[in-house]
């Protein structure tokens, strides 16, 4: 290239960047306008539901006073009901604020995540890792069941530590953009980092060595029905997509609800296994506590097994009930609209 092909390639690639200028321009204009009109979706999506809640009330009332419900007052409930979950569909589509841990963790960074596939991906994403994460404890579980190397126990735990703790800010992510993700689930989490941290401190001595065999078929156990769990939930969130709209399927619903019930009765047996397992090391280390060795992570940890037993015992008998009676909603909401709407 001579000094005249210089300049002249110079004096295109100007005009180019003249282009260039024109198109970021727009791009800036739509992202202010984006602004706008996000700020005033929020503003009509709180002005619809103050003035829903004063017609709920309203209803409440005549109740209440007993007046009976007409066609006409049936019909605006199922309509209130409606505009519920589209109210709610709208909202995803919106920002939102951040979680305080979210905050106090990652600042006050936007983790709103707006398109419908983005969403999806991000979730596909989070159980991924969790299976990834599971294949690789399970390995090393396996690996220190067969060879005693304190190193080895290490990697172990504090790569639980981490696993746990990463585990807590992606749910707290998928919050932000609507998961349902039941509040005992994440604080499961919370104190499971809690729990790998106790172990990572607990002093290499009599009592660890008693308990260090199983806790490691507790890893190698819990790390095979993670991998069930990621069938499990990878098979919802695939048909859920299907379906195209998550949180509003109504007519394929039976197929996925006999797919689901399918699904967690295959899962169930194995996650009361593993609540069994949880309690049987609560119990355990509640015995190795009276060791003379002992020190204050076995009761701490015996307690933390014991809470985390309990817990998820309660939490999962919950949601079989709750899934009964949405399915029951679903049906019944099936059946009174016609299936074009
Ligand atoms: N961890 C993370 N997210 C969970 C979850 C869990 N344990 N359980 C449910 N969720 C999420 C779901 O993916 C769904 O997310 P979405 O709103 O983004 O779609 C939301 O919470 C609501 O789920 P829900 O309909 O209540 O339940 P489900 O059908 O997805 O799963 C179970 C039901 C029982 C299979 C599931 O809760 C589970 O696997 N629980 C056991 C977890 C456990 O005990 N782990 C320890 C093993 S020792």
């Amino acid at each position: 290239m001579d000094v005249e092909e210089c300049l002249k390639e110079w004096e295109d690639l100007s005009a180019d960047y003249k282009r260039l200028e024109t198109v970021n321009k727009e791009y800036v204009t739509k992202l202010e306008e984006v602004g706008e009109l996000q700020a005033a979706c929020m503003k009509e999506i709180t002005h619809q539901k103050y003035r829903m809640s004063i017609i709920a009330n309203a209803l409440k009332r005549f109740e209440k006073k007993g007046i009976t419900k007409d066609e006409r007052l049936a019909k605006l409930e199922k309509e209130i009901m409606k505009r519920k979950a589209m109210l709610h569909e709208i909202n995803s589509t919106l920002p939102k604020q951040n979680s305080l841990y979210l905050r106090i963790i990652l600042g006050n960074v936007n983790v709103s995540i707006l398109n419908k596939n983005d969403k999806f991906k991000y979730k596909d994403e989070y159980e991924k890792f969790k299976l990834i994460l599971s294949a690789i404890a399970f390995v090393i579980a396996v690996a220190n069941l067969y060879i005693d190397f304190r190193p080895l126990q290490l990697i172990l735990i504090f790569l639980l530590v981490w696993y746990y703790c990463t585990l807590t800010i992606r749910e707290s992510i998928l919050k932000v953009n609507g998961s349902r993700i039941k509040g005992w689930w994440r604080l499961h989490h919370f104190i499971s980092t809690i729990v790998s941290g106790i172990l990572l401190i607990w002093p290499q001595n009599e009592p660890w060595e008693e308990f260090r065999h199983t806790f490691m078929w507790f890893i190698a156990y819990i790390s095979v029905v993670q991998f069930m769990q990621f069938r499990y939930q990878s098979g919802v969130l695939y048909r859920l997509k299907a379906l195209g709209a998550r949180h509003n399927m109504d007519i394929t619903i039976e197929g996925f609800h006999s797919w689901m019930w399918r699904g967690l009765s295959y899962l169930l047996p194995f996650l009361f296994g593993g609540y069994v397992f949880q309690l049987y090391i609560a119990y355990t280390l509640y015995n190795i506590s009276y060791h003379r060795d002992a020190t204050w992570q076995v009761p701490a940890l015996s307690m933390s097994f014991l809470s985390l037993g309990i817990g998820n015992t309660l939490t999962t008998l919950i949601v079989i009930p709750q899934k009964l009676n949405e399915q029951e909603q679903k049906w019944r909401q099936n059946k009174l609209e016609p299936k074009s709407e």
